[in-house]
């Protein structure tokens, strides 16, 4: 392999004001912070305002990626933003963000991979700059996933949050990212789904009536092998063994699955980042959020090797191995 590589030359996050928490829920419906802590490792979730959008959340870690990285925003040549909650129908929340981040010209999509969006656009990305298409990109995870939710369904209300992470890339002599393992199986479409779109039940979307609709169980167990094997297969084919990985930072929709998953690489908790407790499942932006959380607390440092993967609606799956 020879270059140019992606590196990642700085992270951001944001996170809405408003937090919800457990006791919070308990007022809406019958759960019991006790449940969802033992079930989900969940304690709260932010919760964006009625004014605050997708592309919102994005522009605040964006901008904060930027800093981190030392770039100005003219500077990026691609925008990619992982998202399953746009702002609109169309223009791309990537289009939107362009246009908030004040820079014109360089291509804006976006990419929708439910949970998996980050690591999906990650690849993306990664294969811009490897192919010399970018020298310096956003990609970009964020979610308003409360306003695809059913506040009177405890088996879906209580799991996910709202929030946005960032990361800028820039093109580098040497890795930066190793890999993405990406994959996808349309036939479990109907296990986690939002049924409802533009071209089909429309009327349900709008008058307000379409929500995320889970069998929690069944994705449960498909998650727990798929993210054991997608850890096996990253490592393989990277020609590297467990004990390299420095940092599991995975998508956080459970804490028991980031358990099983963290078994699997033999990697003791103290290597995980967790931040399921506090932030719920924000989708695409739970791997960047998570990540920028380490990064800025100082557990993560630069030349260590983080292994992130994400399992998600699709289903999709899939691995990115970084030297940070
Ligand atoms: O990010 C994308 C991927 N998404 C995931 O990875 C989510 C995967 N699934 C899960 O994380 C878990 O399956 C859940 C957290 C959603 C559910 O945990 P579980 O241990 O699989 O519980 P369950 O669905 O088997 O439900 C057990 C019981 C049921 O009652 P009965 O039928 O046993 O009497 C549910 O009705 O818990 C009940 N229940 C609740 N009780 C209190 C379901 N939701 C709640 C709730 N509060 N919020």
């Amino acid at each position: 392999m020879s270059g140019p590589y992606a590196r990642i030359a700085g992270t951001g996050s944001y996170l809405p004001e408003t937090v919800m928490t457990n006791h919070d829920l308990e007022l809406l419906v019958e759960t019991s912070d006790e449940w969802i802590t033992q079930r989900t490792g969940i304690k709260k979730r932010h919760i964006a305002g009625p004014h605050e959008s997708t592309s919102d959340l994005a522009l605040a870690a964006a901008r904060s990626a930027l800093a981190a990285a030392g770039r100005a925003a003219r500077e990026l040549d691609l925008i990619v933003v992982a998202t399953t909650t746009p702002d609109r129908v169309f223009p791309s929340t990537a289009c939107l963000l362009q246009e908030k981040l004040d820079v014109h010209g360089c291509p804006a999509f976006d990419v929708q991979a439910v949970c998996t969006g980050f690591v999906y656009a990650l690849g993306v990305a990664n294969n811009f700059i490897r192919a010399g298409q970018s020298a310096c990109a956003l990609v970009v995870g964020a979610e308003t996933l409360s306003r695809l939710i059913d506040w009177t369904d405890r088996s879906t209300c209580v799991l996910f949050g709202d929030g946005a992470g960032a990361v800028v890339l820039e093109a580098a002599t040497e890795p930066g990212l190793y890999s993405t393992q990406l994959h996808a199986d349309g036939s479990y479409a109907n296990l986690l789904t939002v049924p409802y779109g533009v071209s089909q039940g429309y009327d349900r979307v709008r008058q307000g009536d379409a929500f995320i609709e889970m069998r929690g169980n069944e994705v449960f167990r498909v998650a727990v092998n798929t993210l054991g094997r997608i850890v096996d297969e990253t490592l393989e084919h990277n020609g590297m063994s467990k004990e390299d990985v420095d940092w599991l930072v995975p998508h956080q929709a459970n804490h028991r699955i980031i358990e099983a998953t963290a078994r699997r690489l033999g990697l003791p908790m103290e290597r995980v980042v967790v931040t399921v407790d506090e932030h719920a499942n924000t989708s695409a932006a739970s791997i960047p959020l998570a990540l920028d959380v380490a990064v800025r607390d100082g557990r993560i440092r630069r030349g260590e090797l983080l292994l992130m993967e994400a399992f998600g609606g699709g289903f999709t799956w899939g691995s990115a191995l970084v030297r940070y």
